[in-house]
């Protein structure tokens, strides 16, 4: 008997099973009530007194390592199941798409940063306003066409034919915002104000009765037209790249005086000419100027002692310039097949 617990003791130790099936055939031949073992313990009791205690080891560890043979074996099996059923190596490795940032949002936030290096704050305001802070502070005349309704969507108008500051309307630039700032704060003012305006236009791939401005203000004791120009060039050239140059037109807005319109160089062909700077080699990109004294005035701002300059522009317009997206519709169409290729910007 010790002979043949010992044959069985090798046996068990090199046995390896491929399915559940032999794994079963295992248990049953060596561990069930039936099995070899069991069958071993019912003869232990013939065996000599004086062979009991050695028989009785080996049968005892061949019970043992019999039983740890099958765990493992178990174990093993689930885990080559595992990998073969749960798992599928051919899956995509991240399965989980992720969002990506509106080019309306990463153009900002990159206008927003580079204005903040130098110090300029971020202000914001109200998108429905009154005629007071959009048109009558900003030094609109009451007949200014911009007030008409054929531009500006009223919400509510007292009278139809002139205009009163209390008429409830649309913001359709951002300078309001900068109404309320110099209000509300004393020089000196650095403040840039991004956010959503309204106009009353038709749809077009060009026109949107909705875009999006940054305007930035900049009051204190001697500002003058060179810090406009200087802190312009700053801007466009870490908007563009070190090499953009700038040029300032003579333009008209009844806020500022004198008033500019600004280019950047095209860096699509750095100034030789191409469909997209429509051969000039120039890009229009903001308006700006020295802001008007009787903005200064009407804002309880001493325009004897100071001085100060203004700007806005519009981050479709610049967003299209960046991303060569020519059709202002995108951007609020929300179309996934073309937000998700903005995922690689920041
Ligand atoms: N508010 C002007 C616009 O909406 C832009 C501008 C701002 C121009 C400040 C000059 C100075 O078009």
């Amino acid at each position: 008997m010790l002979q043949k617990i010992l044959d069985l003791l090798k046996e068990v130790s090199t046995l390896s099973v491929k399915s559940p099936e032999e794994l079963e055939s295992f248990r049953l031949k060596y561990l069930s009530k039936k099995g070899i073992i069991s069958d071993l313990f019912e003869d232990f009791r013939n065996v000599a007194v004086s062979e009991k205690k050695e028989v009785g080891q080996k049968l005892n560890l061949l019970k043992k390592n019999a039983l740890e043979k099958y765990n493992s074996l178990k174990s093993e099996l689930l885990t080559t199941e595992d990998i073969s059923q749960a798992t599928d190596l051919s899956r995509p490795s991240f399965p989980f798409s992720t969002g990506s940032r509106h080019p309306i949002s990463i153009v900002r936030n990159e206008i927003i940063d580079i204005f903040t290096r130098i110090g300029f704050t971020v202000s914001e305001g109200p998108e429905i306003e009154d005629d007071d802070h959009v048109f009558t502070k900003l030094n609109f005349a009451p007949e200014h066409p911009a007030r008409d309704m054929q531009d500006t969507f009223y919400i509510s108008r007292i009278s139809s034919e002139d205009s009163s500051p209390e008429d409830i309307l649309l913001r359709t630039h951002t300078s309001s915002v900068q109404v309320r700032v110099m209000q509300n704060q004393k020089p000196p003012i650095r403040t840039i104000s991004p956010g959503r305006v309204f106009r009353n236009e038709a749809i077009s791939a060009r026109a949107h009765c909705i875009f999006h401005q940054v305007e930035g203000l900049y009051i204190d004791e001697n500002v003058s037209f060179a810090d406009l120009k200087q802190t312009l060039l700053f801007f466009a050239r870490e908007m563009f790249g070190k090499e953009t140059e700038i040029r300032l037109r003579p333009s008209y807005f009844p806020f500022t005086e004198p008033s500019a319109e600004m280019d950047v160089s095209c860096k699509i062909c750095g100034g030789k000419g191409c469909n997209v700077c429509k051969y000039t080699g120039w890009l229009e990109i903001l308006g700006c100027g020295m802001v008007h004294p009787n903005v200064l005035e009407a804002c309880n701002i001493n325009s004897q002692k100071y001085t100060g300059f203004a700007f806005g522009m519009g981050i479709e317009r610049l967003t299209m310039l960046k991303y060569q997206v020519n059709d202002l519709r995108l951007y609020f169409e929300n179309d996934i097949r073309f937000l998700d290729q903005f995922k690689t910007a920041f």
